[in-house]
């Protein structure tokens, strides 16, 4: 047997190795065509950009080192980017930016299928670069793994043409609620622009969130890249600025799904999941009515957990609601500190990206019915 295997097919069969983001130089983006839908004008965040205050780091990097003991204390192998300086600017010949972004968290950018990793064509500038920072583990697990497939989704040009530039002048809470019913949002279909964290992965069925940092020349991308999968577009239609799923629609195991209640899934984009007994509940409220300082997300990163298996779960420890709704589920409940960590871009989801989970690629929806198809450009 090989050192190293990659394969994961799902997010809650029984995982045995996995990588965990670094907060080591994070920075806070410059202005960027759409960065108002991650650093809204009002945050505390704008205008701010740049290397993160040290000391928030050092308690975003103790959360994470916790959180890297306690599946290392459960058997999970566990590997960590190599963080660079992202305090530098980037040059393509199309743009440049002023800082780059950070390693945390990973699964905006690695998407894991079965045997293959897949580097996303993310839609921020300062994140271009970004898969460089597991590119020593990828050369890695490709060493160690012969049937590792090590992949890149096309390099987006990300020139103006891939935004809407004016989207955000003068717009108010009611006009972005509206754009965002009618999937107008601020990157455009120029070119395929995708996010890992918008890629529900259930098996043979691959659900993808359509919002402002996945598009549907993507969806079409990955359809035609993953040719023995089916994929599928979903919507969240009363979330404004739709920026990957995991804190909006969460598997726990086969046949059960939390969606945020702020966020339904629509009733025909559920047929799907109750034609072939798949229950979708309402995710416990989150206990905090905001996030924490200089954080891109928002209270529902309560709901961003990490399944170890059909039992067990990882939940942030302050998240007494959601701890409380998995216990009575049936699972042992791991209580993970993690809000420090939250502000870098994510929750104990985010941070981590699948390398291995034990199981196969079961084919969890044999009634497909209309509903989730990718809707023409
Ligand atoms: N964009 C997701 C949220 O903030 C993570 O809810």
């Amino acid at each position: 047997m090989s050192v190293t295997t990659v394969n994961s097919w799902n997010d809650f069969d029984p995982l045995k190795h996995i990588i965990i983001g670094r907060a080591d130089h994070c920075c806070i983006p410059g202005w960027e065509p759409a960065i108002e839908a991650k650093i809204e004008k009002n945050s505390d965040m704008w205008g701010m950009w740049g290397p993160r205050p040290l000391e928030t780091v050092e308690k975003a990097n103790e959360e994470l080192d916790y959180f890297t003991n306690v599946l290392e204390s459960r058997g999970v192998r566990v590997d960590r980017p190599t963080p660079f300086q992202w305090n530098q600017s980037a040059h393509t010949p199309d743009f440049s930016t002023e800082t780059l972004f950070g390693c945390m968290p990973p699964r905006d950018v690695l998407l894991t299928v079965g045997s293959e990793i897949l580097s996303a064509a993310m839609m921020m500038r300062c994140r271009f670069w970004e898969y460089l920072a597991y590119h020593n583990l990828m050369q890695q697990y490709f060493d160690e793994d012969p049937n590792f497939r090590w992949e890149q989704a096309p390099r987006p040009r990300l020139t103006d043409n891939s935004y809407q530039l004016d989207y955000f002048d003068g717009i108010t809470k009611e006009d972005l609620a509206q754009k965002a019913k009618e999937c107008d949002f601020v990157t455009t279909e120029h070119e395929p622009l995708f996010d890992a964290a918008d890629v529900l992965r259930l098996g043979k069925d691959l659900f993808c969130q359509h919002g402002l940092t996945t598009n549907r020349r993507a969806m079409q991308w990955l359809q035609r890249h993953f040719p023995n999968h089916r994929i599928h577009s979903v919507n969240f239609p009363t979330d404004p600025t739709p920026i990957h799923i995991d804190a909006t629609f969460v598997p726990l195991r086969p046949g059960l799904i939390i969606n945020n209640p702020e966020r339904a899934l629509p009733q025909e984009q559920r047929k799907i999941f109750s034609e072939n007994d798949w229950e979708i509940i309402d995710a416990a409220w989150p206990a905090h009515d905001r996030p924490p300082p200089l954080c891109y997300s928002s209270v529902w990163l309560s709901m961003n957990v990490l399944v170890l298996d059909h039992k067990t779960v990882c939940v942030e420890a302050t998240e007494v609601n959601q701890m409380e709704q998995l216990d009575s589920l049936g699972y042992e409940v791991i209580p993970i500190p993690f809000r420090n960590a939250y502000s870098f871009g994510g929750g104990l989801h985010c941070a981590t990206a699948d390398v291995h989970r034990e199981g196969t690629c079961e084919d969890f929806f044999p009634n497909q019915v209309p509903g989730t198809q990718i809707q023409p450009i």
